[in-house]
């Protein structure tokens, strides 16, 4: 199948659709044979964080996760996640990204603006979709910052400013949460969703349990972007691993639990976000 745009699985998910971080070339294979064993959609994404962590270099990470969404029994689409700069923003347009999160969710309110709506003119004239923040999610620096709210009425005036094709929106998750303690607003999602005319993002949803996504996606979530569960499931299987068998030197053995370990937890989420709102 060939590669998928995130705009064309947003708007063809009937519930809510998964967009997972990947790190290794484990992480992209799990992710594609889960929505392969599911029958699900799904986004893969690099973020300006992973690309740091491979040696400063999108384009490696991204050739192959492409290459794996081209050969994938499903659609599956390509997103660069959490960019804050402007040289890597431009790198998206020739590296098989159909979409972007320009984050300038740290500055003031203007600044945020003005920075947003430059990123979506230059990724509307490139054919990208542009995701933004408004009302910061925490925990990208390690602080957890769950009771940061996206305004309503703010979020509306921000996306008719920018142009942008999707938001985030901080209604009660946090970043790196390794355990699923989250409680959502949503009563705010819902006044959101019918104050905006795109999409909302959920971030930090690998600490928010699965009855609360449920919930979420039926309130009115679109793109439930989720990272820390991955990894959680990566590290946990290599622990097993080696407790099993502390001795040998491939690592094979120990990166193929790691990647059968993120193939459970991914088609676990897949499922869970899918069902459409009642
Ligand atoms: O943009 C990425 C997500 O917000 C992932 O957050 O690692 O807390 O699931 P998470
Ligand atoms: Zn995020």
């Amino acid at each position: 199948m060939p590669l998928a745009t995130t705009a064309s699985i947003v708007a063809a998910a009937p519930g809510g659709v998964c967009a997972f971080n990947v790190i290794t070339l484990e992480h992209a294979e799990a992710v594609v044979a889960a929505a392969e064993r599911v029958g699900l959609p799904v986004i893969l994404q690099v973020s300006e964080n992973a690309a740091r962590f491979r040696l400063g270099r999108l384009r490696p990470l991204a050739v192959a996760a492409g290459a794996l969404a081209a050969d994938a029994a499903v659609p599956v689409a390509l997103h660069l996640d959490h960019v804050t700069d402007d040289v890597l923003l431009r790198q998206a347009a020739e590296t098989g990204f159909s979409s972007v999160m320009y984050d300038a969710s740290q500055d003031p309110y203007e600044v945020n603006v003005a920075r947003t709506k430059a990123a979506a003119e230059w990724a509307h004239e490139n054919g990208l979709w542009l995701e933004a923040e408004l009302g910061e999610v925490g925990g990208k620096d390690g602080a957890h910052a769950p009771g940061v709210r996206t305004d309503p009425g703010e979020a509306a005036a921000f996306v008719s400013a920018t142009g942008v094709d999707a938001l985030a929106v901080a209604v009660g998750s946090s970043h790196a949460m390794t355990t699923r303690v989250a409680r959502l607003d949503h009563g705010l999602i819902g006044a959101l969703r019918a104050a905006l005319p795109v999409p909302l993002v959920l971030h930090g949803s690998s600490g928010v349990p699965d009855d609360e996504l449920r919930q979420a996606v039926a309130a009115g979530m679109k793109k439930i972007n989720i990272g820390t569960a991955l990894n959680v499931a990566f590290t946990e299987a290599v622990k097993r691993s080696f407790a099993e068998k502390p001795s040998g030197a491939d690592p094979r053995p120990r990166l193929a639990s790691a990647r059968d370990a993120m193939t459970e937890a991914a088609a676990h989420l897949l499922r869970t976000v899918a069902a459409p709102p009642a």
